[in-house]
């Protein structure tokens, strides 16, 4: 997979897709990530890349020029997904991940200023927002994005049953889980999973699975039980 970044930060992409399994997907040839600074697609002689909206009103305005320059650059045959970064946008979830790691190629904008010049929106295929709340700039949420789907490229994890176990792989919270020592301040790991009966093993973290998703998520515990329910018909 390919995935160009556009963003005005490029020191603050290019740390984080440097370090863990961000970089070893892309020593191992999984990813091959890009970040472009899209000011470079200005042509005005102040690289700016904003301007005050129509109508007035506060803040700065992305225009689309130095966008699309930057689109047509990288993609002129349009085969990249598109995404644009923004509040407004789907909510992400571990599903959505899933569909976008299956993407060839995957060009990646994040916004800035207090807002995109809406006809930038016409160039892109899906406009992705990571929660509920403002952030100053695109940069972190293109990163949980980046991240949360490279990990489901085939090959980038060395244990592809972690990922599977991961909590909403299954539409479920993750099982607890123990390590070493075996009592900690009195408190002792569960018995069963002591125990060297795999079967046991697998049934009591499907029942904690199920117990933890109903008390934390309840609205995930419905979600599943709405599956499975439609699943057996
Ligand atoms: C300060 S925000 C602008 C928000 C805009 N005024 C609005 O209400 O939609 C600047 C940029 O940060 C990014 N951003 C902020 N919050 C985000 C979120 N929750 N999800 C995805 N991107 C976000 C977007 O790229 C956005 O264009």
């Amino acid at each position: 997979m390919r995935i160009d970044i556009l963003t005005l930060f490029p020191d603050m992409i290019r740390p984080i897709v440097g370090q863990s399994i961000l970089h070893r997907a892309q020593v191992d040839g999984h990813v091959d990530i890009h970040v472009h600074d899209y000011r470079e697609y200005s042509t005005d002689k102040h690289r700016s890349v904003d301007d005050y909206p129509y109508g007035g009103g506060a803040g700065m305005v992305l225009r689309v020029e130095p966008v699309v320059r930057a689109l047509r650059d990288l993609d002129d045959e349009r085969q990249a997904l598109r995404i644009l970064m923004t509040p407004q946008g789907i909510p992400y979830s571990q599903e959505r991940a899933r569909t976008l790691a299956k993407n060839e190629r995957i060009i990646i904008l994040c916004g800035h200023y207090e807002g995109y010049d809406e006809r930038i929106r016409d160039y892109f295929d899906v406009e992705i927002s990571i929660g509920d709340y403002i952030l100053t700039g695109g940069e972190i949420a293109a990163m949980v994005v980046v991240d949360s789907l490279v990990r489901l490229i085939p090959g980038v994890l060395n244990n592809e049953d972690s990922a599977k176990e991961d909590s909403f792989s299954a539409g479920l919270l993750e099982y607890p889980q123990y390590t070493r020592p075996r009592v900690f301040e009195g408190r002792a790991v569960p018995e069963v999973l002591l125990s060297g009966d795999h079967g046991k093993i697998e049934a009591w973290r499907k029942e904690q699975a199920l117990m933890r998703t109903k008390k934390r998520r309840p609205d995930l515990y419905e979600d599943y039980l709405k599956r499975k329910d439609n699943k057996s018909r």
